[in-house]
């Protein structure tokens, strides 16, 4: 429909256009990180600083300004409902271990969400210069080359991310491991998980594993996964489910069987 298109294509453009401002944002704070005060959350391993709240309320503000009926969660201050049926959900700084401790992997993480679907997914990585876009239908790009995932690629003749956090027990991420180097995988964390996501989309990545995590962290990549002709493990999203976690797991056509098997999901 013609004006659900508009709605999709408004949106997509929109959200390129903030995540990039917010990337450049983002940047700035990354080069002068010794002037931040880094704060904690939930424990020591769980960090957070002015930057992330100052991008994430630069993104807010302009969805608001501009689509003042789409509902809005980001990670640091939480959700706004809306009516419009789009719902915006942002990480302003997923990786904000790397962020803070001057590693480059981190990232700016937009996703729209329609029917408990990601219908838009983007994600800018200012240190690597890269800009991962998707949106429903429209297939995924890196910097405007087009991401398609090549099915020869496996758990075996490829790498495969994880991810941990405190949320759950070590013992999801311990046997993960240990099955995936049995099974004649090996792994990777790089402390950004939406940015390993992306990887997955681009084929850096054969899948990606983490036993919980939040929209914030993981809708913007499933929506570059799915569009790079990956698949992804149904994440639930309505009601207050939306704030809620859930696994992770995201993989390339090559390794969904072995990685579901593996973690069993
Ligand atoms: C975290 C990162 C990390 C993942 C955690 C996330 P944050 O997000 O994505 O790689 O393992 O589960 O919470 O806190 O840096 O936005
Ligand atoms: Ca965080
Ligand atoms: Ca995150
Ligand atoms: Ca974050």
């Amino acid at each position: 429909m013609k004006s659900e298109n508009f709605g999709l294509d408004a949106r997509f453009a929109l959200a390129l256009a903030i995540a990039e401002e917010a990337g450049k944002v983002a940047l700035g704070y990354y080069e002068n990180r010794e002037s931040l005060i880094i704060e904690t959350k939930r424990d020591p391993q769980d960090v957070v600083s002015i930057a992330d709240r100052e991008v994430e309320n630069l993104i807010r503000a302009q969805v608001v300004a501009t689509n003042p009926d789409d509902g809005f969660l980001g990670e640091e201050y939480g959700l706004l409902a809306g009516t419009s049926g789009y719902t915006w959900v942002v990480d302003p700084i997923d990786g904000t271990s790397p962020f803070v401790n001057g590693m480059p992997n981190w990232c700016v993480s937009v996703a729209v969400l329609r029917d408990g679907q990601p219908v838009i997914g983007v994600i800018v990585a200012p240190c690597h210069g890269e800009i991962y876009a998707s949106a429903l239908g429209k297939g995924a790009t890196l910097n405007g080359t087009v991401l398609s995932l090549d099915p020869k690629r496996t758990i075996r003749n490829a790498v495969t991310g994880i991810g941990a956090n405190s949320y759950v027990t070590p013992a999801f991420v311990g046997n993960m491991v240990e099955k995936l180097l049995d099974a004649g995988g090996n792994f990777i964390r790089n402390g950004s998980g939406a940015l390993m996501l992306a990887y997955v989309a681009a084929g850096r990545l054969v899948g990606y594993y983490e036993p919980y995590m939040h929209a914030w962290d993981c809708m913007a990549g499933f929506c570059l996964v799915r569009e790079a002709g990956g698949w992804f493990h149904p994440f639930p999203v309505e009601g207050d489910r939306l704030i809620k976690g859930a696994p992770v797991l995201a993989a390339a056509p090559g390794a969904i069987d072995d990685l579901r098997r593996i973690a069993s999901l």
